[in-house]
Formats: structure tokens, sequence, C-alpha cells
């Protein structure tokens, strides 16, 4: 299987990087050539000096790159992927997007016989580099069961949601529940430090009962000591926050919590902290919990 990666940021690079080491010829391409290179240089791939070069003979194309138009100019436009890739290839969006750009998407490819999967993924920068993401997929199930081989190169779980759009839908509840979880976690770390409790003995006291979370293990500690410069980007988290209010918004219903979080990562990306940890919603709630 020849495979193509497309876009070589915080999760494309190593992502690309376990499929070279589970024996996949693989080519990439990013925008910024100089990471293309990089890449190429740590793993032993092919680095394309252009968009066709790299996926005119893919038997999969893999994109991972940030937004909606992001995808839109990598696949869709007059110099996308789809001008280039052969008929009977697939298309697997790794990008966190709406679910109607995975549509919009998915009726694109099928206008040139390229069969589409959405597949989001959850796990940061961590999960990418040690190959253990969850991908969220949207599709056919033949399709899902020829890709295993691929996901599971740097993937620990894929799980087909449904129809396409499916896959993103899922990604949008990992995004709301992280969200809340931040919120509570953020409320507990305020009125244990006013009380004196040791953080790092109370987080191994409560992560495993009824409270643990991922957040609580791999975030409360450092919450506490006010470091937020790794992770998540909030600007990442403020954009999929807001495919989950417009996904509401098509649904009829609302999401306060989520349109909360929103706000407060919106005045923190102001205050000059977009691509600190999502973490960092401590400092907003923060603010709030002074009388
Ligand atoms: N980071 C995480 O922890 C995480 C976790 C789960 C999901 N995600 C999602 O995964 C996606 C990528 O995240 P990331 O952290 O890897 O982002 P990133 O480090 O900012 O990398 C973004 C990549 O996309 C490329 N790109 C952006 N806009 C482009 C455009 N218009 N045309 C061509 N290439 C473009 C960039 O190319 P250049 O190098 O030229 O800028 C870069 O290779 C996002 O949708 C994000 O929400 C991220």
């Amino acid at each position: 299987m020849k495979v193509s990666f497309v876009g070589l940021g915080v999760m494309g690079f190593p992502m690309a990087g376990h499929l070279v080491k589970a024996g996949f010829e693989v080519s990439v391409f990013n925008r910024t050539q100089t990471k293309a290179d990089l890449w190429a240089q740590t793993y032993q791939g092919i680095a394309a000096s252009s968009l066709q070069e790299c996926v005119a003979d893919a038997d999969v194309v893999l994109l991972c790159v940030g937004n909606d138009d992001d995808v839109r100019s990598m696949t869709t436009s007059q110099t996308g992927a789809l001008q280039y890739m052969k008929s009977g290839a697939i298309l697997v969006d790794h990008t966190t997007t709406s679910a109607l750009l995975a549509e919009e998407l998915s009726k694109a490819c099928s206008e040139v016989e390229v069969r589409f999967m959405d597949a989001p993924v959850s796990g940061g920068q961590a999960g990418a580099e040690n190959g253990v993401l969850t991908i969220m997929c949207g599709g056919e199930q033949d399709l899902f069961d020829e890709l295993q081989p691929v996901f599971n190169a740097y993937g620990k779980s894929s799980v087909l949601m449904g129809v396409v759009g499916q896959g993103q839908r899922a990604k949008m509840v990992n995004q709301i529940c992280i969200a809340g979880v931040l919120n509570g976690l953020s409320e507990g770390l305020i009125l244990a430090e006013k009380s004196g409790l040791d953080i790092s003995t109370l987080v191994d006291c409560l992560k495993n009962g009824a409270a643990g979370s991922w957040q609580m293990e791999n975030r409360a500690v450092t919450m506490s000591q006010d470091k937020f410069d790794f992770g998540f980007a909030i600007d990442w988290m403020i954009k999929d926050l807001g495919f989950c209010l417009d996904e509401a918004q098509r649904q009829g219903i609302q999401l306060p919590l989520t349109e909360k979080s929103v706000q407060a990562y919106k005045e923190l990306s102001l205050e000059g902290l977009g691509r600190m940890d999502t973490s960092v919603l401590m400092k907003a709630v923060e603010k709030e919990s002074k009388l």
C-alpha cells in the first residue's frame, strides 16, 4: 500500500513517522517544505516537492491540517489533492473539522471516484508521538476494515461511529467533555489550594475513584503549578467548540456550559494565551471564583 501524508504539524509529523515504522512506503507533503525535509531525514521517507507528486500514485492519502478551509485548500481547491488522486484511491481526513465539511468532502470525492472517511483523532501530541491515538471514524464498514493496518500504525483504538460526518460528531462530544471536566477540575483545585491540601497527594487519592479522569491524571498538577505552555492549544479548542455550537444549533439544542467555555477561551486568547494548553481555563475560573 502506497501511503501519502499531508500536513506535518504537531500531530501529522509523528503519525506519518509511525507509518514508516509499520513498513508502509510513505511520501509526505507539507506547505512549509523545511518540515517535510526534516521529516524525511528523521524517518527515511520521501519528502515530495509538490502536492501532486505526493498524492498522484498513492493508494491512501491521509490529511491532518488545521481547519475546514485548510482542508479545502489541500483537497477540493483547483490545486487540491482531488485533482491528482487516482480513481479508487482513499482519502482520510484526520483534521478536526465540522461534520458539514466531511459531508462536502465525501461528495466531492465520489465525483472523482475517490473513497472518503472522516477520522479525527484524540490523544494529543503525546498520543501521536507514542502511536496510541483514539480514532473516531465516519464512513463505510468495508473502507474502515481496509484501513485497519494504517490506523493501527498510530492508533490504539479506532471505532466506526457511523456514516460520513459521525466521526467528527463523536470528536465534538469528546471536546465538550474535555471542557466540562476542566471546568470542574479547576474549581476543585482552587478550593483544594485555598484549603491547604497537597495537590499531588490529592490527585493520587482521587484519580482511581469516581472523579478520576485523563485531565486529573495528566493536568491537575501542572495546573496547580501554573504551567500551561504545552499540550493542546486553546485556539484549536475555540475552533472545535465552535463546531459543537454550530452542530447543536442545527439539532435545535443549547449547550450552556460549552458556550461559557468558548467565551472564556476567547478572552484568554485575546490576553495572548492562544497557544497555551486547554487546562489554562483554570485562569478564567480563578477570576470568577474571587468574591
Ligand atoms: N495538537 C493536538 O494536540 C491535537 C489533538 C487532536 C486533534 N488535533 C487536530 O489536528 C489538526 C492538526 O493539529 P496540529 O496540532 O498538528 O496543528 P499544527 O501543529 O498547527 O500543524 C498544522 C499543519 O497543517 C498545515 N496547514 C495548516 N493550514 C494549511 C493550509 N491552508 N494549507 C496547507 N497546509 C496547512 C501546517 O503547515 P505549515 O507547516 O506550513 O504551517 C501544518 O503542517 C487540527 O485540526 C487540530 O484541531 C490536534
